[in-house]
């Protein structure tokens, strides 16, 4: 219902005005709803079905136009990263562009366990849109190398990103356009010119961060969504239902979820921690109740013991989280058995980690990720 995203949209753009209102005005929806529905008499019209149509519809018009304008191909490329966002912009712009679209996997060395592998299979098969696979990892963790500072990490992935995308379309001839899958939330984040007014709280590299040299037109058909609402139009779409429901994740990946700097050890430490979160989670019925849940690897490292011997090792953090659209966050109340045995496993089957925490801080004050 176009009224009723509406309606969210104004709650979330009140709550980023400032503090006073960051916590949702009591009734809030109910008055919203009373106006715009009631007194100003708009409809609720909006649907996924509608909502694909026109945006189809749109793509097309525009890819065309420009590429009648100077007679080019009107090629497409899509950076994909096998998240639901990413997942539901290919798929709109395979439905509006066809084979004018190809999709550009970059693995940038900082995704989750067997995400490259399942990512690359999901969407080949599901999807059958033409996937162009790039391993950059050795770059990426050679950009990153000696880097401690959140946004630095941040402009470095996004940087780095944007050069491999650029290269890759070199590869591919004369490229018009750029997809991404970014979404309201990111948008107002990163203060871009469509949002000034919002406080700069972090760079997300898919908005914020773009190089001023970038040569394509970029075609952000997710821009003014949220979360729920890519996900009800991921299953109009006929996504399959795994991939709809796979949890956020940040566009710089683990190198925001090892604190300090991010080497292949540590990511690898990190990978085998979240691992096992993910499948605790998975395997005690959570997965699509806890908005987000993973492992953060501390720049800690605390005394043990293991059998007769003194440990001094790393400290692992457990983030999970309840939230609507990402904008506030509760820390989720996960069973205290859930949590035992996920803490249980990383001690023993993680090497190099002798503690777990859990981590109980809301949004605001804290922010979801740890960087
Ligand atoms: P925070 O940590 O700001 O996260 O509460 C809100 C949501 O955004 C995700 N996130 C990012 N997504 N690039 C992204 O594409 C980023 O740099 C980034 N930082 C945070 C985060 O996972 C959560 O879903």
């Amino acid at each position: 219902m176009k009224a009723e995203r509406s309606l969210k949209s104004l709650c979330a753009r009140s709550w980023n005005r400032g503090p006073a209102a960051s916590t949702y005005t009591p009734r809030c929806r109910d008055i919203l709803r009373n106006f715009v529905l009631g007194i100003s008499g708009a409809r609720p019209t909006w649907t996924p079905a509608n909502f694909i149509e026109q945006t189809v519809e749109e793509i097309r018009r525009r890819v065309d136009e420009h590429a009648r304008a100077t007679g080019s191909d009107g090629k497409v490329i899509c950076a994909l990263s096998g998240g639901v966002d990413s997942s539901v912009t290919a798929t709109l712009l395979h439905r509006a562009v066809g084979e004018q679209l190809t999709a550009v996997f970059v693995n940038n060395g900082l995704l989750r366990h067997g995400e490259a592998e399942e990512t690359l299979e999901a969407l080949q098969a599901n999807l059958g849109v033409k996937v162009e696979y790039v391993d950059a990892t050795p770059r990426f963790l050679a950009a990153l190398k000696g880097v401690t500072d959140p946004e630095e990490k941040r402009r470095r992935v996004g940087a780095t990103f944007i050069e491999v995308f650029e290269e890759a379309a070199g590869r591919l001839g004369e490229v018009d356009y750029l997809a991404q899958g970014t979404l309201y939330p990111d948008v107002i984040e990163s203060a871009t010119s469509a949002s000034k007014a919002a406080a700069r709280i972090k760079t997300h590299h898919n908005v914020g961060g773009l190089p001023e040299h970038l040569r394509f037109r970029l075609v952000e058909p997710l821009r003014y969504l949220f979360k729920d609402e890519v996900r009800q139009v991921g299953l109009a779409l006929g996504l399959p239902e795994e991939m709809v429901w796979r949890q956020p994740f940040p566009g710089p990946g683990l190198a925001v979820r090892v604190i300090g700097e991010v080497t292949a050890e540590r990511l690898e430490t990190l990978r085998a921690a979240d691992r096992i979160v993910r499948e605790e989670i998975a395997s005690a019925g959570l997965a699509r109740k806890v908005w987000q849940y993973f492992a953060v690897l501390t720049p800690l490292r605390s005394v043990g013991v293991m059998g007769d011997q003194r440990t001094y090792a790393d400290v692992v953090a457990v983030r999970a989280v309840a939230a609507e659209d990402a904008m506030t966050a509760d820390w989720a109340r996960l069973p205290y058995d859930v949590l035992a045995r996920i803490s249980h496993r990383i001690v023993n089957e993680v090497p190099g980690v002798n503690r777990v925490v859990y981590d109980v801080s809301s949004k605001p004050p804290a922010t979801i990720e740890w960087e």
